[in-house]
């Protein structure tokens, strides 16, 4: 063992740590220089067969000489590890600019927000909300509206008569046998509003669907009038339209209300039917067993798409009925 083999040891070891591309590379040569079959680690161990005098002067010599490999080891091992730490960051860094494909998060029908903004409306002013079938029977949709046989809503052109035709059912043409069912059930006062689906044979075009909605309002009480009546609708009316909406009763025919009215609505600067209304007709307490000394009552209904329409200056029926989320994402569907 010479003093000259010893630092060309340190500076082997040195050039490969140095050398080594990365922490993989270095584990390699790391064994190589300090592993039990390096040239220190054999010296080192050669050290116990040396005469005495020779074994203190070579024991300090590799006792620095590994010191020095050591802290080369060290040094290597250091920038090494500094070196992957900044790749990571790197190639794991997040571009938070990036656009993101958004998962949509269902949502309400345009159709059921404003359903829900009726019912709410009047479930505060104490109403409750009463539903019915839509497969209903010729009498509650129509005799005990006080619509005779030969009326002609019960053509074959407006309403959707169920097989067989004996069974005298039909798809329900107006929420109407609601407030038939209710009466028949309930004893007055009675406060009801009745949202649902109703049917007509109609062609779906601009401002038709075979297949819309309706909510319908009953009172019966005692000493009601067409003031209550205007009153509501007033109130009604400014809760979907605006503060600034009022309304106007023009003289029409129902057969279930006597008087009976259209409710036009100013809105944008015009008038615009809404829906219809009026008292209802003494005829229809009384089959239904309320009496009519005591009682008297108003009712009014109005087509969900059609408030909707005018509201947002809807122009296509189209639009409520296809569900294109292009449409109903603007009327707060989450996205
Ligand atoms: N049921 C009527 C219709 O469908 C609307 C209406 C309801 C009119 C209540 C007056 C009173 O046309």
């Amino acid at each position: 063992m010479r003093v000259e083999e010893i630092s060309v040891w340190i500076s082997d070891a040195r050039t490969a740590f140095d050398g080594a591309i990365d922490l993989d590379a270095l584990k390699i040569v790391r064994l190589a220089h300090t592993g039990d079959k390096s040239p220190i680690s054999l010296a080192s161990r050669a050290l116990g067969g040396m005469a005495p005098e020779d074994k203190a002067s070579f024991g300090k010599l590799i006792g620095d000489a590994k010191a020095a490999i050591a802290s080369a080891l060290a040094g290597a091992t250091a920038a090494l590890e500094a070196e992957r730490d900044r790749k990571v960051l790197l190639e794991e860094v997040v571009d938070v600019t990036l656009p993101v494909q958004r998962a949509h998060r269902g949502g309400l029908h345009p159709i059921s927000i404003i359903r829900n903004e009726v019912t709410d409306f009047f479930i505060e002013q104490g109403f409750s909300v009463e539903e019915g079938p839509e497969l209903e029977s010729g009498w509650l949709n129509f005799d005990a509206l006080n619509m005779p046989a030969d009326h002609p809503a019960r053509t074959m052109q407006d309403t959707f008569f169920i097989e067989p035709v004996e069974s005298g059912m039909v798809l329900r043409t107006h929420t109407s046998p609601v407030q038939i069912r209710t009466m028949l059930t309930q004893t007055p006062p009675i406060y009801i509003i009745c949202p649902g689906r109703t049917f007509r044979a109609d062609e779906l075009d601009a401002t038709h669907s075979p297949v819309f909605h309706q909510v319908e309002g009953l009172v019966v009480d005692k000493g009601i009038t067409m003031a209550h009546l205007k009153g509501t609708l007033d109130n009604f009316a400014r809760h979907m339209f605006g503060p600034g909406v009022t309304t106007r009763l023009r003289p029409s025919f129902f057969p279930f209300t006597e008087p009976s009215a259209e409710v036009d609505i100013f809105f944008n600067n015009r008038w615009i039917e809404w829906g219809g209304c009026g008292m209802v007709n003494p005829m229809v307490l009384a089959t239904c067993g309320i009496d009519t000394d005591l009682y008297s009552g108003f009712a009014f209904g109005m087509g969900l798409e059609r408030t909707l329409m005018v509201r947002h200056g809807i122009t296509d029926m189209h639009d409520i009925v296809e569900g294109d989320l292009r449409f109903t994402r603007q009327f707060g569907v989450g996205l």
